[in-house]
């Protein structure tokens, strides 16, 4: 069997290189272009609206859920409706508490600072965080020894946009200080057929609907990969057929990349099929699944499961992860009713 690349996969939610070129011209600058999770655009619209009635910055916000689903460009669409510029950083490029002191010590009034990965600051990146979100203060040492004194910087107004795939893995203290949490939720077909004809539309690709559905419905409920699958078929369109992206066109595109009806890959089988022909169909704890996979527990946990349990094929339980009846016809493989938990169906 070919070796699987799992390091390449298509369907990977997190950014990759391919994405660069087109994922800034493809994403929405306001609320009213950003496509789907009404929810959090709706207490989104109330809050700035409310912030900027009253010439106030905006509540810090905590954005948090699967990767892929927008965080970095609602943080973009938060700063222009509020009328500010957003500066972008991460977690593990914040090293020292230096570095986090010149940030903040260079924003501007009212701007909005994205801290990505906010779960990976160190805690005394952390620290610096504390009273920098409460009081737009902080204190810093100058000098050292005896005459070592501490001073207190005041800072502009801003708005911190933290993000996170979990909000359980912020500490309490951090988690605490955002005034505003907003969970993103995977996308639906319907919604993601609507953000691939928009970006068809940018990109000047012509795309018939029932294509754009049918990428829709592979895509896992994430943009980022909708509009990646949306750049690969259209490759094949140009060479294969007459560069009209339609149903057929997607179809065959996406067996050539081995990615199936449902947006599962090589890897998503793999793991449903080691779940039911080595574990019996589970339940198998995390780190032993992780462990036959040859991936990180949170990796599988963060990135590759919450579309498994969205599509109703992996369950999971106190005692481990479960494959369900679902998931056994999907992968054409007999449910062996005595050696499987009845429980889980
Ligand atoms: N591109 C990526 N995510 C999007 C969204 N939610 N709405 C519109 N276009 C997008």
């Amino acid at each position: 069997m070919e070796e699987m690349d799992f390091e390449n996969r298509i369907v990977a939610p997190e950014y990759i290189a391919d994405d660069s070129e087109t994922e800034v011209s493809l994403r929405p600058k306001t609320l009213d272009e950003y496509i789907g999770q009404d929810k959090v655009k709706e207490n989104l619209s109330i809050y700035i609206k409310a912030a900027l009635l009253r010439h106030e910055s905006l509540d810090h916000v905590l954005l948090y859920g699967p990767p892929g689903l927008g965080k970095t460009t609602l943080s973009g669409i938060i700063a222009r409706e509020m009328g500010v510029n957003c500066r972008v950083t991460s977690g593990p490029a914040i090293e020292k508490q230096g570095d986090l002191v010149a940030i903040l010590t260079n924003l501007n009034e009212g701007d909005v600072l994205f801290i990505d990965e906010i779960h990976r600051l160190s805690r005394s990146v952390e620290e610096i965080l504390y009273p920098a979100m409460e009081d737009f203060s902080v204190d810093i040492i100058i000098g050292k020894g005896p005459s070592a004194r501490s001073i207190r910087l005041d800072l502009p107004h801003f708005t911190l946009v933290g993000a996170t795939t979990r909000s359980g893995q912020l500490t309490a203290p951090l988690r605490d200080r955002f005034g505003v949490l907003l969970r993103l939720e995977l996308y639906t077909p319907e919604q993601l057929a609507g953000i691939i004809e928009r970006s068809a539309l940018i990109l000047g690709i012509e795309i018939e609907h029932d294509g754009a559905l049918e990428i829709a419905s592979r895509s896992r409920g994430t943009p980022r990969i909708a509009n990646r699958l949306l750049k690969r078929v259209r490759d094949i369109a140009q060479i294969e057929f007459n560069g009209i992206i339609t149903e057929q066109v997607v179809q065959s595109a996406l067996a050539r990349f081995k990615i199936d009806e449902l947006g599962l890959d090589e890897f998503d089988r793999k793991m449903l099929s080691t779940i039911i022909n080595v574990y019996g169909g589970g339940p198998v704890g995390l780190d032993t699944l992780a462990a036959a996979m040859g991936e990180e527990s949170i990796t599988i946990e963060d990135v590759y499961e919450p579309y498994l349990m969205q599509i109703g094929f992996l369950s999971r339980t106190s005692r481990g992860r479960c494959a369900t009846k679902l998931a056994y016809e999907h992968l054409g493989i007999a449910v062996n009713e005595s050696t499987v938990q009845q429980s889980i169906f």
